[in-house]
């Protein structure tokens, strides 16, 4: 049941289950049921992935990363992370650390599936990873213009640390980045 329902959903990100016009309306909610996937999990990105995460970034951003600088944070060896359902990719997070500072690159939803803590967890994850290395202060930068991630990040401790003027490219110019930073604590 588990495979049916991986090749139900390849593809089509957050896509439920198409309804076929054979189906009676009591079957049909039956197998839907048995279809819906499973809670998302987290796996280490792939390069066989790059395809579904870089259309997923078109579809989330104005002024999305290409496919090749998520083939190049592969290749760096930065801590990129999918959250997934089997061939359904939900989210994704990109993490750099190195001498006990972290940076949070990138974190991304599929649009039709936010604010349902998704967002949450993966940043959630990211600052996991970096505990695990040791990293003692995580960055990040977010545009003034997204509230979303704004609000995320400080319910999840960030504080704002500086601005980038002009850091961003906007439909008008440029746009300035708030500069975000996180402590962590570790046990002596
Ligand atoms: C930012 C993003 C990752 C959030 O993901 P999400 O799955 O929608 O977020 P969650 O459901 O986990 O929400 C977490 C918190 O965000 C905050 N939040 C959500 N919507 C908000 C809004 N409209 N205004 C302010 N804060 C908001 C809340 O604190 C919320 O917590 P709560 O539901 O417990 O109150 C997602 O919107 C996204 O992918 N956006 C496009 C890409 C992007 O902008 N990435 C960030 C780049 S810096």
């Amino acid at each position: 049941m588990r495979a049916l329902a991986k090749s139900a959903f390849r593809g089509k990100i957050g896509a439920g289950p198409r309804r076929s016009r054979h189906c009676q309306p009591g079957p049909t909610h039956a197998v839907v049921a048995i279809l819906k996937p499973g809670p998302a999990e987290f796996r280490r990105m792939r390069a066989e992935d790059l395809d579904a995460v870089a259309a997923l970034e078109v579809a989330a951003y104005e002024f999305p990363w290409t496919r090749a600088i998520f083939a190049d944070c592969l290749r760096a060896g930065y801590d990129c992370i999918v959250l997934g359902d089997g061939h359904t990719i939900v989210g994704y997070g990109v993490l750099s650390a190195a001498a006990g500072e972290a940076h949070i690159l990138n974190v991304c939803v599929a649009p039709m599936l936010h604010g349902n803590g998704n967002g949450r967890r993966i940043v959630r994850r990211l600052i996991d990873i970096a505990r695990w290395q040791r990293v003692e202060r995580v960055y990040l930068e977010v545009r003034p213009s997204n509230p979303r991630a704004i609000g995320l990040y400080e319910s999840i401790g960030f504080n704002e640390f500086g601005r980038r003027p002009n850091y961003y490219p906007a439909k008008k110019g440029r746009e300035d980045a708030i500069v975000m930073a996180m402590e962590l604590l570790h046990e002596p």
